[in-house]
């Protein structure tokens, strides 16, 4: 378990309490496993989605980007074997009605009885359990306003098939020959009955996916290079590195599709769960889409005069994982001026916002200036005004959202056209001619950083 201070429930609260995320649907008593992202939430998920396509797409040549659709045609799920197999075995309760995945009725899960928590489900002296049914965790609806054969649709509990559908397409303008990538980032929907933890296990959840296509003798060499470059990318979010860890699936683990499976798993308050997973997925999904198809799934190389069907390595991560992550790992208190504060340590690039620019009164022309300096950093980075409150409020707000730097307007500034910049995690203030600013804060944006939260630790 953990050492530091943090914990799912202290994570929660936070989120709920600074607008980050909180449960949806709540002014009808929310909707199970379901949260809403507000300002600063989205933020933060669009820093982490923004650096995924960086790594896959603006630091390399190698791969393209794909938006395919979160409705596919239904032989889509056939051929991927998720109308099969994608199940989870489930009982029921007679007596209190609920549900509960049949091989989670362990202490190690720790799912309880609703009506007595000190036993587990099927326990108590009134539990009453089915035998174990086999639930598909695909969400069903119909296209057309009357359900009748053949008009039965899926959301996509995964990204990834839609790369597969629109392997020949792409490889047809994108002028790439294998290895190369196709990445997507988007919604995708399971059916979980497990309570979530938070934002970990949701309903609705975005994937950040990339199937990438390779030459079969060369599909482990691919394997060893994505386990290292995932877990290299989170490190580089400023996840701290003894958090972080790659575990191979032993064989019984392993999907239908995959010769193998590594995951990254983060060490979260609830223990090493996973983040992403790295699967060898060999020929299985083009051979299959070819099979249900008719189409010919493969390439040709016009030089070796060789054609076969690709192997696929694919790294496959959760956005909200990702971003539970993030807040965990720089989730810290400390105390300043004999007062307990919250902050979250992120790294700056992660960052919500990256600076708040804050008059120290509400007069005397300082509300001007710091307007003057909003606007001249806005274009820069993720700026926020606000002039409401104490300015100890004021830092302790920003701490709160994990913002590097707050940028003090005060009276001498109205003299000389300086500004104190207040570090977040040194909590040092130094002065900044307003001239320079940008450049300034830009060039510490730019610079390596590692977790003020290891540096305790050592
Ligand atoms: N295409 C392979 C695939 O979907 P997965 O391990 O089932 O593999 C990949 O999912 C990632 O998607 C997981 O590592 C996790 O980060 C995220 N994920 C899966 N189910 C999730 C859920 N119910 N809620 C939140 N994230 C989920």
């Amino acid at each position: 378990m953990p050492d530091d201070a943090v914990t799912m429930d202290k994570i929660v609260s936070l989120c709920k309490r600074r607008g980050l995320i909180f449960p949806a649907s709540e002014i009808y008593g929310g909707i199970a496993n379901t949260y809403d992202y507000g300002h600063y939430g989205v933020l933060l998920k669009r820093n982490v989605v923004d650096a995924w396509w960086q790594a896959m797409i603006g630091d390399r040549d190698d791969i393209v980007a794909l938006d395919s659709a979160i409705i596919q045609h239904p032989r889509t799920w056939e051929a991927s074997g998720h109308l099969a197999g994608f199940t989870d075995p489930l009982v029921d309760c007679r007596t209190c009605g609920q549900r509960f995945r049949a091989d989670h009725l362990d202490a190690e899960h720790d799912v309880r009885c609703p009506r007595k928590p000190s036993v587990l489900p099927g326990q108590g002296p009134d539990c009453n359990l089915t035998e174990a049914r086999e639930f598909n965790l695909m969400f069903e609806t119909t296209i057309g306003p009357v359900q009748e054969a053949g008009s039965t649709v899926y959301l996509r509990p995964e990204t990834a098939q839609g790369i597969f559908l629109d392997f020949k397409t792409v490889l047809g303008f994108a002028r790439r020959k294998p290895p190369f990538g196709i990445a997507q980032v988007g919604k995708s929907f399971r059916n979980e009955i497990t309570p979530g933890n938070f934002i970990f296990r949701t309903l609705e959840f975005e994937q950040m996916e990339m199937e990438y296509f390779v030459p079969p003798d060369d599909a482990h060499r691919w394997y060893l290079h994505w386990l290292e470059a995932r877990m290299d990318w989170y490190e580089r979010l400023g996840i701290r590195g003894d958090h972080l860890r790659l575990r191979a699936h032993e064989q019984d683990e392993l999907s239908h599709y995959s010769s193998a499976t590594s995951d990254v798993e983060y060490l979260y308050p609830i223990g090493w769960q996973e983040l992403e997973g790295i699967a060898n997925r060999g020929n299985f999904d083009l051979t299959q889409h070819a099979q249900y198809s008719g189409e010919k799934l493969e390439y040709f190389d016009q030089q070796s005069g060789e054609r076969y069907v690709p192997h696929v390595i694919e790294p496959a991560a959760g956005v909200g994982r990702a971003t539970l992550a993030l807040l965990c790992d720089a989730y810290d208190e400390d105390e300043l001026g004999g007062e307990a504060r919250t902050v979250l340590k992120l790294h700056p690039r992660m960052a919500p916002v990256k600076v708040a620019v804050l008059p120290l009164v509400r007069k005397d022309g300082q509300p001007e200036l710091a307007h003057e300096v909003r606007n001249l950093l806005r274009r820069r980075m993720q700026t926020e005004y606000d002039e409401g409150g104490s300015i100890g409020r004021r830092y302790r707000r920003q701490d709160e959202i994990g913002t590097p730097w707050c940028v003090t307007i005060d009276h001498q500034s109205l003299e000389d056209r300086t500004v104190t910049v207040r570090d977040r995690d040194t909590l040092t203030q130094d002065r900044v001619a307003i001239d320079e600013l940008p450049d300034v804060l830009a060039g510490k944006l730019e610079a390596p950083w590692i977790s003020p939260k290891l540096l305790v630790e050592d």
